[in-house]
């Protein structure tokens, strides 16, 4: 089983409001088609969830936030998880559409849920979650980002591989030069960024990325843009990006 995350920033071009790299989510289903294994895909909110909920300034704390801003975040979701449903069937593949409501409950995945959800991977249809304003309880709302969705999921069902489809060649050790940090071995990288309480940022995938790779498996930061490298790594094994690699497999 392969767990892939399509991240906002690849899926969207994240300096304009709602607007939907088609192209480039025509690519990924293309290359996603020459995967004979299971996978589940999770995508990010780019210049749609990411950008209102930026806008109405809704962060991953439990809070009570502006109704209108949960409304409006939550719909232009899945206004953009219908693109690439669009997409995914026009390429032949069978996307089953899971709203993380599905297997949500406040801030704690539902474990007989997530099972269920490797059920249906297993089956030939491919589910498909993204990042979404959730109800917490006692009026209280949150963002889940996708990343969290990932590491929710790579826990219960322990995937052969974690994938993250950034728009980068993978994670820098050095943001000038670009010199790309090519494997990883435990240890987690430091990487200088503010970390602030919001979505989207590179701090938050590390973070999710090293906390799936401590839990034993291996997870690969790649470039989106060029689906085929996807495609090898799962296939030869070959990885042309970064590689966390898992605990188990050092
Ligand atoms: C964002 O999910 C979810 C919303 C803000 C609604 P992510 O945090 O995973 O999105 P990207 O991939 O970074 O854009």
């Amino acid at each position: 089983m392969i767990l892939i995350k399509l991240g906002g920033s690849i899926i969207t071009n994240k300096e304009k409001p709602l607007s939907p790299r088609k192209e480039t989510i025509e690519k990924l289903s293309k290359s996603l088609r020459k995967i004979d294994e299971p996978i589940i895909i999770v995508h990010g909110g780019g210049s749609y969830g990411h950008y209102w909920s930026v806008k109405y300034d809704m962060h991953t704390k439990e809070k009570k936030y502006n109704p209108k801003g949960v409304a409006i975040v939550k719909n232009s979701m899945i206004e953009l998880n219908k693109i690439i449903l669009d997409s995914l069937i026009k390429n032949r593949l069978n996307p089953y559409c899971l709203p993380p409501t599905d297997f949500m409950s406040g801030n704690k995945p539902i474990i007989k849920k997530i099972k269920e959800i490797e059920k249906i991977a297993k089956s030939g249809l491919i589910p498909v979650t993204y990042g979404d304003a959730l109800w917490f309880g006692q009026n209280k709302t949150y963002i889940l980002s996708g990343d969290k969705i990932m590491a929710h999921i790579a826990k219960i069902l322990k995937p052969r591989l974690c994938i993250f489809a950034l728009n980068e060649d993978g994670l820098y050790s050095d943001l000038k030069s670009k010199k790309l940090i090519y494997e990883l071995q435990g240890e987690r990288p430091s990487i200088s960024e503010n970390k602030m309480d919001v979505t989207g940022g590179m701090t938050r995938k590390v973070e999710e990325a090293s906390k799936i790779a401590k839990m034993g498996m291996n997870v690969f930061f790649v470039n989106g843009n060029k689906p085929e490298r996807i495609v090898k790594a799962v296939k030869n094994r070959t990885f042309e990006g970064t590689l966390f690699r898992g605990k188990r497999n050092v």
